[in-house]
């Protein structure tokens, strides 16, 4: 996720920035760096929190312009190399760079650019936008001479560069300026006197100024003391609306969302897409997962998967269990840690183990991927922490790109995580021959359609809150699901009962009548997930059997099924989508009930008692 701040006032830039660093650290918090110009670009890195780039900054470091970054890593692990800001010209350096965002073509032009001389210090797709700007103005890696200025250069640059960014730039040749652009990362500008801000978000300068004017897609910026200019894509100067910001703080950090989960549940839209950035090609019909480290023969000769996971994550290994069987035609086992640890596995030859953590740290993760390593297993894992413990552990890492997530209920580091599941499984198929080319053009073409189709659910927020209220003061809940719904069903139930202290169960729907039937009792919610599928039928034939025991049926189902209503009491829409894919989408459904839930019952929604983020215990 990243932040990134700027200032050019009239007092030291350094300690301005840092400050503002300090209130994004909630959007990164692995390194973080400064740029001011004083004599020339100083540039001032550590990795960890800000409050060590605050010692490793000198006290009374003059200049009164300058950028700031704190870093949620993407591409490279945490480090003072990969810490932006990133710098080019050599020695003295004249460009330097902060960025927010994932340059989608970094390798392309890393290539080219090395070609032409640059030399690159860092791992970051980042650090491609720094050289060619340089590029761009100085015409070559060791010119001098600016051919044009700072603006017209990014403009040039910023046509040659594909994905998302908000950057900001500083010129050792324009000094008392600063250069901001954005494209689908968040940038806004903070209006004061004799000074202003840039920030990734509000948060960065509210305790300076609350005017602000919300920089769109395409526009630039040149920021100085005394003045800002934001120009569209074509260089026109445009009157923009200045905004004053009502929100306290805290409130400003969540963006104006209630509660770190709702703004999360949220982010999915994005954090879905991103971690889909360079890894399909629908041209091709193709998945690139560059770091599996495994080549298509020692794919093809695979005879089992095994999956380590705990809690949320478990729940998307178990969907994952069904995509590698349907799908790709390998086996697969899926273990909860704290078992297989103590289990005496039976291990195979061409067995892969998958451990999926979000955070990393799951110690019983770490034992249970100890544990088959032991065996000389391979083991990837699936995370969203750069750096974190698993990631020196497995042999290789697929990192979901969710960004930081506060909430201690798992949402769209879950949705992350389906995300690369369904990849690796498309992926094992097409190499394994199990599935065409152009199926997998025409699935990824769905895939790519998801994040748009959980905007629509979002959009409707408000009949899943009106249920969730309806329901707050049940004593119970079942959610039912089968095939592909049956992980759902045990994730809406683990969601809500985490953060609502409901009790829920998630069952196989087939299960039911196998004893938890009996539990049943008139007017009990039970949630059925019915997305049209092969066990669709089945599916309604147990609600019916619910139904026959006077509970209530809250339906999760397709916008266009005009069945279901004859036999739920509350339906639920989300949009009509491919079969394997739907989970993606009502999953978002359970988490607004859980949420709404937890809501009404007034309960502490983004840290819920007893419950950690990371279980670093056994
Ligand atoms: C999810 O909402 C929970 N907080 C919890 O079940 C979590 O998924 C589990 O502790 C595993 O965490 P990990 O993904 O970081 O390993």
């Amino acid at each position: 996720m990243c932040g990134i701040v700027g200032y050019a006032g009239r007092n030291a830039a350094a300690p301005v920035l840092i400050e503002s660093l300090k209130k994004l650290e909630y959007r990164g918090y692995d390194s973080a760096g400064i740029t001011v110009l004083g004599s020339g670009i100083e540039t001032y890195k550590a990795v960890g929190k800000i409050i060590n780039l605050e010692s490793e900054t000198p006290k009374n470091l003059g200049g009164t312009v300058g950028i700031g970054h704190t870093r949620w890593a993407t591409h490279g692990r945490p480090s003072t190399e990969n810490a932006h800001p990133h710098n080019s010209g050599g020695n003295p350096e004249k460009i330097s760079i902060v960025h927010n965002g994932i340059i989608e073509n970094y390798m392309a032009l890393k290539e080219r650019l090395i070609g032409e001389g640059y030399v690159f210090k860092s791992e970051t797709d980042t650090e491609v936008i720094a050289h060619l700007l340089h590029k761009h103005i100085y015409g070559r890696p060791d010119g001098k001479e600016a051919q044009c200025e700072l603006l017209a250069g990014l403009r040039e640059a910023l046509k040659e560069i594909e994905g998302s960014y908000a950057l900001a730039i500083l010129s050792a040749d324009e000094p008392g300026k600063l250069v901001l652009a954005r494209k689908d990362s968040p940038l806004v500008i903070g209006l004061g006197r004799g000074e202003n801000f840039a920030g990734s978000d509000v948060t960065a300068f509210l305790n300076y100024t609350r005017d602000v004017i919300f920089v769109n897609d395409f526009e630039t910026v040149v920021l100085s003391p005394v003045g800002v200019e934001i120009f569209d894509r074509e260089g026109n100067l445009r009157e923009k609306k200045i905004e004053k910001i009502e929100w306290d703080f805290e409130a400003a950090e969540k963006a104006g969302y209630e509660h770190f989960m709702l703004k999360e549940i949220h982010e999915q839209v994005s954090a879905i897409h991103d971690t889909l950035v360079g890894k399909v090609s629908e041209l091709e019909g193709a998945i690139h997962l560059n770091e599996l480290n495994l080549s298509e023969d020692e794919i093809k000769k695979l005879s089992r998967v095994q999956i380590l996971a705990c809690g949320t994550s478990w729940h998307a290994g178990l969907l994952g269990k069904y995509l590698f069987e349907q799908l790709a035609g390998i086996h697969c086992d899926i273990d909860i840690c704290s078992e297989y640890r103590y289990r005496n596995p039976v291990m195979n030859d061409g067995t892969l183990a998958i451990a999926i953590t979000q955070s990393g740290e799951t110690a019983d993760t770490l034992a249970a991927v100890r544990e088959i390593m032991s065996y000389n297993c391979p083991t990837l894992a699936i995370t969203n922490v750069v750096g974190s413990t698993i990631t020196r552990e497995a042999n290789s890492v697929l990192y979901t790109r969710a960004g930081p997530e506060i909430g201690v209920a798992a949402t769209k580091t879950f949705s992350t995580q389906l995300t690369l599941l369904y990849l690796l499984a498309v992926k094992f198929a097409l190499v394994r021959g199990k599935l065409s080319p152009d199926y997998v053009k025409s699935f990824i073409t769905e895939l790519r359609k998801v994040p748009g189709e959980i905007q629509q659910i979002l959009n409707q927020k408000e009949a899943i809150k009106e249920c969730a209220e309806n329901f707050a003061r049940s004593n119970s809940y079942f959610f039912l699901g089968r095939h592909l719904n049956y992980p759902i069903a045990l994730e809406g139930a683990l969601k809500l009962k985490e953060i609502s202290y409901v009790h829920a169960e998630g069952f196989a729907a087939g299960e039911l009548k196998h004893g938890p039937i009996a539990l049943l009792d008139e007017g009990t919610p039970v949630v059925a997930i019915a997305t049209r599928g092969q066990t669709y039928d089945k599916m309604l034939s147990n609600i019916k059997e619910v139904k026959a025991r006077d509970a209530y049926v809250i339906a999760v189902a397709d916008s266009k099924d005009t069945e279901i209503g004859k036999y739920a009491d509350i339906v639920l829409r989300v949009p009509q989508s491919n079969e394997l894919l739907a989970p993606l989408l009502s999953v978002v459904v359970l988490q607004l009930l859980a949420y709404y839930t937890a809501l009404a019952r007034d309960c502490s929604i983004d840290k819920p008692r007893n419950l950690a983020k990371s279980v670093t215990v056994e």
